[in-house]
Formats: structure tokens, sequence, C-alpha cells
């Protein structure tokens, strides 16, 4: 089986980026054969600090192992460093259609928050659906926001394979069953996000523990006061996901355990053990990222290893499509 997934060096990873992204990459390597992709270019879609790229790759690619992915047994690589990326999303952009990608919510509420909105933003989707492609992917672990996108590869793949022959494997999403999508502490109907949402509403992944703890002591909760999910308690069932995340019960037995806690106690509670989770990684994060001769070597062998892998499928793309090859 082989699975492929993608996250974007921009702002600090978060909670979120951790329930919907890492763990699941962690998890599905042990599964088949496994890639997970920096998505460098997808960093430029929206306004960026050219002095922060370089370094930004370098923080999520030491994230990345100090989550649990090993660069000598999974291809771990940045985007820009294997062209096929940009070649299959140009290839690509001939299939998708314009319509389809104006209805991208992302484009859509990304567009509202920029003064300027690049091309680039416009087509993420997709250079997002080549990235998967190259790699004849069959899953591509995500979280909910993604979702959509996922849906676009989808159709793309079946639009290339009917037009032009059958090329690409068509490949599902897979979403974890709880903490799909973490939302915000301060305002549980918006997502936890590493840019846009409230500082005090997102756990960061190199966040202090005693920064963690206030976050959570200063979590927005519903009325009422018992620890249980419900729609009309979105803070509660959110904080309720979260412990389930970090202690890795399940949101039933997180609520028999604190039903009758109250909340403070129980916000206390979830703090913690987010903490207990994200201090040991934060410290081996801490300790790979001192070594950037290192992290670049591991980088240019899964660049490498990458390169490989996606040659024959860009090549099967060029002559599928009708171009004369040398
Ligand atoms: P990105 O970088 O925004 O997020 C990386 C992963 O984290 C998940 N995620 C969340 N999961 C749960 N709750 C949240 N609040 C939350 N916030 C983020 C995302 O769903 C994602 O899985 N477009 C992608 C990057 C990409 C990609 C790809 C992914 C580019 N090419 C190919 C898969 C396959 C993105 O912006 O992820």
């Amino acid at each position: 089986m082989r699975i492929f997934s993608g996250i974007k060096p921009t702002g600090d990873s978060t909670l979120g980026n951790y329930s919907g992204g890492f763990r699941q990459y962690a998890a599905t390597q042990e599964q088949g054969d496994a890639t997970f992709c920096i998505v460098d270019l997808h960093a430029i879609t929206v306004e960026y600090d050219p002095a922060d790229l370089r370094e930004r790759t370098l923080d999520l690619f030491a994230m990345l192992i100090a989550t649990g992915l090993d660069p000598d047994r999974t291809t771990v690589f940045a985007q820009s460093h294997v062209t096929a990326h940009a070649e299959a999303s140009w290839l690509l952009s001939a299939v998708a259609g314009y319509g389809q990608l104006g209805r991208m919510t992302q484009f859509k509420e990304k567009g509202r928050e920029q003064e300027h909105v690049a091309s680039a933003l416009f087509n993420y989707p997709v250079l997002m659906a080549g990235d998967i492609l190259l790699y004849q992917t069959d899953i591509v672990p995500i979280g909910d926001d993604q979702r959509q996108h996922l849906e676009l590869t989808r159709d793309i793949a079946e639009r290339f394979n009917g037009r032009y022959g059958e090329v690409f494997t068509v490949p599902e999403g897979v979403y974890p069953e709880v903490g799909a999508r973490i939302m915000s502490l301060q305002d549980p109907s918006a997502k936890m996000g590493k840019t846009g949402s409230s500082d005090q509403g997102t756990v960061r992944m190199l966040d202090s523990p005693e920064a963690i703890l206030k976050k959570f002591k200063t979590a927005v909760t519903d009325s009422g006061r018992e620890v249980r999910r419900a729609d009309d308690k979105p803070g509660i069932s959110n904080l309720i996901d979260i412990m389930s995340v970090a202690t890795g019960s399940t949101p039933a037995a997180v609520e028999s355990e604190y039903v009758d806690a109250g909340y403070g106690a129980f916000k206390l509670a979830v703090g913690e053990a987010v903490v207990a989770l994200l201090e040991p990684i934060r410290l081996r994060y801490t300790e790979l990222r001192t070594d950037e001769g290192e992290l670049l070597r591991l980088l240019a062998g899964g660049a490498d290893r990458a390169r490989a892998t996606s040659a024959p499928t860009l090549e099967r793309m060029y002559e599928a499509m009708g171009f004369a090859r040398l």
C-alpha cells in the first residue's frame, strides 16, 4: 500500500496539525510504503517572508522526525527539491476545471484574508493533486479541512484516466476517527489553525508547558457543567476530543472519567495531558534542530528517493498527453 501526505512550512505547527497530520503520519508509516512531503511550493501561495522559508522548512523537517517519522525508512522530502511536482501541476491544470477551483472553500476563505490574491492560491489544489498522484498513492492521511481538496484530486485523476488513458491510482482520504478537526480554544466554531486564529486559542507544538496550561485554563466552555459531548457544547466537545487525542482513550472513556469533575478541573487535566504529550516531542525537536548539516543530508536523501519514485509517473503523463518525448 502506498501512503502519501503533505504539510505546509508556514507558521508553527499546532495541536491541530498533530491530530490530523503528524500522529497519523507516524502511524501509517508502519502500514506500507510511505512518502511525506514538506510542501514549500504551497507555502508561497499566500503572503510570506522569503527570509523565513528556509528556516520553516528545516523546522518542519525536524518536527516530522521528532513526531516519529524515520527518514531512513520513510521518504521525507521538500517539494521544491523534486521538480516533477511543478511539472505535474501544469499538466493537470489542463484537466482541472476553472469553476471547480473557484468553489474551493480554502480558496474563498484564504482569498478573503489577502490584500493581493495570487493566482497560485487559485491553483493550489492542482499542485496538491499532482503531489498525491505522482506517487500512485492509495491512501492520504489528512484532517477534515483537506477533504474537499482530496475529492478534487480524485476527480482530476478520474478525468485524466478517462481522457488520456489509465495513468493514475485514484486515492482514498484517511481521517482520524477522533480529532479530524480540532477547534480553537477561544472560538469552538473556528478551526485551530497555524495562521489566522487567535494566539490564545491555538496550542503550538513548541509552546512551553506554562503557556499550554494557561491556554487550557482560559479555554472557552459552554453552559452547564457536565463534561459530556453534545451539539450545544462545542467547547467541551472539543476539549474531550483533545483529551482523547492526547491520551489515546476514547471520548466515551474520557466522559465517564470526568463527567462530574466540573469544567475547571477538566480543563486543567486536559492541559496537563497535552503537556505530557508535547514535552518529549519538543525536547527531541530541539536536539534535532541544532544539527542543520544532518537535516540537509537527510533531506537530500529523501529528495533522491522521491525523484526516483515520481519520475516514471511523470513520464507516463507526458506520453499519455501526446508530447514528443526524446
Ligand atoms: P496543512 O499544512 O494546513 O496541515 C497539515 C495537516 O494538518 C491537518 N490539520 C488539522 N487536523 C485537525 N484539526 C485541525 N485543526 C487541523 N489543522 C490542520 C490538515 O488537515 C493536514 O492533514 N493542503 C495541505 C498540504 C498538502 C497536502 C498535499 C496534504 C499539500 N499537498 C498532498 C496531503 C496530500 C495543507 O495545507 O495542510
